[in-house]
């Protein structure tokens, strides 16, 4: 993808995507000192609006994992819903966009530290389709990979550093002919998927590791359980264990990338019928129609971009 023309805002400016240069030695990229956040825009043809999806709850993870990295970030909150929306403004994306705010340690010298390390930001936005396909399911695999702990590294920060566990799990998956990898806590309880939450439906209750299980705290996980108990769905909150998954009626990953997407089979066991079951299939036809701001009662989830450049989240 050439994004050399998309403009991008970094240094404290807006600016052409390959005008932002990043140091050689720059902290971040040796030592993996960043946390980052991944923030959907969704175009919806009908509106000609571009409408970004819980703009604010991502940027208040994205305050609290930089906090954990003793970074800080150089605009408030409200302040970067309103870059963002400008960044998109100036992008003028009439089809699905993902959005990639980025903290790092900027000092450019060798030291592993957190402290007195000087931060830098930037935002670019680029076009992004799906990233599964949601109606074919997935094979998925639990793998030899555990989650991060605590203990190791902040589980609940989206740290740059410790993707490299995610892209371990999801390489091994696909390199042994699976679409995605289920990660196990240290303790041998169920905590994710590569980089999305786990729900299991068994005999109409939906279940999702509790947060203490080193789960990324998923923005769209907290929607989904929102949204199960509107619709009058009984959601527990818990540790599973590996055997949960094979007798689940239905399994299902969710995040900014993924939206909600079923598994089809795990350790080759096909998960119920190897279809998309009635829960997962309520739950997404409801969060697409919050996404493409067809659910009146959820308007507020969205910041439209275009309109007036109003900012509504
Ligand atoms: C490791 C990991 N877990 C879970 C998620 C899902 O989180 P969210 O719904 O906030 O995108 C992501 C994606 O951001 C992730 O990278």
């Amino acid at each position: 993808m050439d994004l050399s023309e998309s403009i991008v805002f970094a240094g404290g400016r807006f600016c052409r995507y390959d005008e932002a240069k990043v140091g050689l030695l720059s902290h971040g990229l040796n030592y993996g000192t960043g946390c980052f956040e991944g923030i959907r825009g969704y175009y919806n043809e009908d509106d000609r609006e571009l409408y970004l999806l819980q703009l604010r709850e991502h940027y208040e993870r994205l305050h609290t994992s930089a906090k954990i990295l003793m970074m800080k970030l150089p605009h408030s909150i409200d302040e970067l819903v309103e870059l963002t929306v400008e960044l998109c403004a100036r992008n003028r994306y009439e089809e699905n966009i993902y959005i990639r705010p980025l903290i790092y340690k900027a000092a450019e010298d060798v030291g592993v530290r957190l402290a007195g390390v000087p931060d830098a930001f930037a935002i670019a936005a680029l076009p992004f389709g799906k990233y599964f396909d949601a109606e074919a399911g997935l094979n998925a695999c639990v793998s030899s990979w555990r989650r991060i702990d605590d203990t190791v590294a902040p589980a609940r920060a989206k740290i740059t550093g410790a993707y490299i566990n995610s892209a371990l799990a999801k390489s091994e998956a696909q390199l042994n002919g699976f679409d995605e990898a289920i990660l196990l806590s240290q303790d041998g309880h169920v905590a994710e998927g590569s980089a999305a939450n786990l729900f299991l439906v068994r005999r109409g209750t939906l279940y999702t590791p509790d947060p203490s299980q080193n789960v990324l705290e998923g923005i769209t996980r907290r929607t989904i359980v929102d949204l199960a108990k509107a619709l009058d769905i009984p959601v527990i909150e818990r540790a599973l264990d590996r055997s949960e998954l094979y007798g689940a009626d239905e399994l299902f990953l969710t995040g900014t990338a993924a939206g909600v997407t079923f598994i089809r089979s795990v350790d080759h066991r096909i998960v119920g019928a190897g279809t998309m079951g009635p829960v997962a299939r309520k739950l997404s036809t409801h969060f697409d129609a919050i996404t493409m701001g067809r659910d009146p009662a959820y308007r507020s989830y969205l910041t439209p971009t275009y309109s007036g450049r109003k900012v509504v989240a």
